[in-house]
């Protein structure tokens, strides 16, 4: 007699919060900006929303001098700083069990002989199971050498059924070529399945809605085409600047900073066929062919445009430029401002730009993905009542005060007929009575379940750069950035690249 088979047995219900198994996660790099105000404290979040199994164990390794002691002091003023959630004396004692400390450098055999003996002992005192997360939250540089020593003490790679993954931070290289190299050197220590690239932004529920606004409603998928939409405006602006940061971002820039990455995923889930189903395999096939179709508009001096900033205000703060803040050199060329054209060469794009622009120091910190409709194509009223009406737009506010705008014209109120843009807004804050997790949050806790959607496999790395290139080579060899004052929305050649193609910025 064969088993009676429950046929629902794996329909999950995924409503349901999901709780990791047992597992532990090392950090390199413990005592660096990323762990302290993002990944410590999101640990704690998820542990204090009782998402962490009991054995979880959290490893640092970095080479000073400390003892577990010291090293749970660092992640409790990490906590207590930076969490999102309150801090619970009862759930702080349970996490802070299973915290342990691994005093090493990157090239010395013996630190990593050290961690494998942690780990193994975790494994039997905690019960993590012998499942374990490599968190390089290092210097790109690092990389390498992190990768080939998990490697040589037998820790990339697990006993039957336990799992090693390695979670590693953008930037993922500086171009396609070390983009490749770089995949490279890790795919050959860990399985692509074993490895979780953070694009943070992908963390952003803002941004999961992008999918559920599209697919889950009728009112919005039959316009989002060329039939209807005439350009798509995806921004990231920041109001700070670069003070103390000029070590990482000197040569790097604003390009490579945040379009690679993080405006070119919003592009993809923005552009992208409906999936057929939300499996990570099939969001990603979708957003692949998204890359492989869009490329950037010619010619380059007249699709892009690239500031530096200058002296300025931030707010009622005097601020200096690039070139006087400490880590630049005098005559640095590192754009603090990019912004592109790129067309999406499909059927449901064709000639609609898709403009993506990020900078520092500009008016507003705001990241937002609008996309601007067609006019109508008659307008049955004296010129002079539409004069104040706009294009409409649809615009994803991905930070802060994250929603959605409908802007649309309107009659004005009176008795003649005159129509003025208004806006019909949707916003997480008053919709919705829960705060939204922090990115970090959900993406580790991915990791720990193995749950990949949210995380760039290599090829979209790669498309990505091949995107990038040959703007970074034209830019390259072309002259430098224009300079823009603190405080303004960018350079000129910005606004007069938009001009050209008859269109404006939106000022968010
Ligand atoms: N900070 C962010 O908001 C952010 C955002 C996105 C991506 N990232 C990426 O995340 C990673 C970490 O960034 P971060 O801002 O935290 O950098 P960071 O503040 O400079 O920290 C780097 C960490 O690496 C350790 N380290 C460097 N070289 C080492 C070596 N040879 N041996 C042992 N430890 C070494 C440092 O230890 P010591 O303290 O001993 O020097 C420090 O803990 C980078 O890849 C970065 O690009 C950061």
């Amino acid at each position: 007699m064969t088993d009676w088979v429950n046929p629902l047995r794996d329909k999950r219900d995924k409503r349901m919060p999901r709780i990791a198994g047992p597992c532990g996660i090392v950090i390199f790099g413990v005592t660096g900006d990323l762990s302290r105000k993002k990944l410590m404290p999101a640990i704690y979040d998820l542990a204090n929303r009782g998402l962490l199994p009991p054995s979880f164990s959290l490893i640092g390794f970095a080479r000073r001098d400390w003892a577990d002691e010291d090293f749970g002091q660092v992640v409790y003023e990490a906590v207590k700083k930076h969490a999102r959630t309150p801090f619970r004396q009862e759930v702080w004692d349970r996490l802070s069990e299973g915290f342990r400390f691994v005093q090493g450098t990157f090239d010395d055999d013996a630190a990593f002989g050290r961690l494998a003996e942690t780990l193994e002992k975790l494994d039997a005192e905690r019960g993590t199971g012998g499942n374990h997360v490599f968190y390089l939250s290092i210097p790109p540089n690092a990389f390498q050498q992190v990768c080939e020593q998990l490697q040589k003490s037998g820790l990339a790679n697990p006993q039957e059924g336990r799992w090693s993954r390695v979670v590693i931070e953008k930037p993922f290289g500086h171009d396609l070529q070390s983009a490749q190299e770089l995949n490279e050197v890790v795919n050959s220590v860990f399985p692509e399945e074993s490895v979780f690239r953070i694009d943070h932004y992908l963390g952003k529920e803002t941004v999961q809605n992008i999918l559920a606004l599209r697919f889950a409603n009728e009112l919005y998928e039959p316009i989002w085409n060329n039939n209807y939409v005439d350009s798509v405006q995806i921004t990231m602006a920041e109001d700070i600047g670069l003070g103390g940061r000029g070590g990482y971002y000197d040569g790097v820039g604003a390009a490579r900073d945040v379009i690679q990455n993080h405006l070119l995923q919003l592009l993809a889930l923005t552009a992208m066929e409906e999936p057929v189903s939300f499996g990570p395999k099939e969001l990603q096939i979708e957003k692949i062919k998204v890359f492989s179709a869009t490329r950037p508009m010619q010619p380059l001096n007249e699709t892009t445009a690239r500031g530096q900033y200058a002296s300025g205000w931030q707010g009622s703060e005097k601020v200096v430029g690039l070139l006087e803040e400490e880590g630049f050199s005098k005559d640095s060329k590192t754009e603090t401002y990019a912004a592109i054209a790129l067309e999406v060469d499909t059927r449901r794009w064709a000639g609609v730009p898709f403009f993506l622009r990020t900078g520092k120091r500009l008016g507003r910190r705001v990241t937002e993905i609008a996309l601007i409709f067609k006019r109508a194509p008659h307008l049955p009223f004296d010129k002079t009542m539409t004069e104040e009406l706009g294009q409409n737009a649809l615009v994803i506010r991905v930070q802060p005060d994250e929603g959605i705008t409908t802007r649309f014209g309107s009659k004005v109120p009176g008795s003649a007929m005159e129509v003025r843009d208004v806006n019909m807004d949707f916003s997480y804050g008053s919709a919705f009575a829960e705060d939204s997790p922090e990115a970090y949050e959900r993406l580790i806790l991915d990791v720990l379940l193995g749950e990949p959607s949210l995380f760039p496999v290599n090829r979209e790395v790669e498309l990505s750069w091949e995107i990038l290139d040959p703007v970074l080579d034209y830019w390259a060899a072309h002259g430098k950035p224009e300079a823009y004052e603190s405080g303004t929305w960018g350079p000129a050649s910005a606004d007069e690249m938009l001009h050209r193609m008859g269109r404006e910025w939106r000022r968010p």
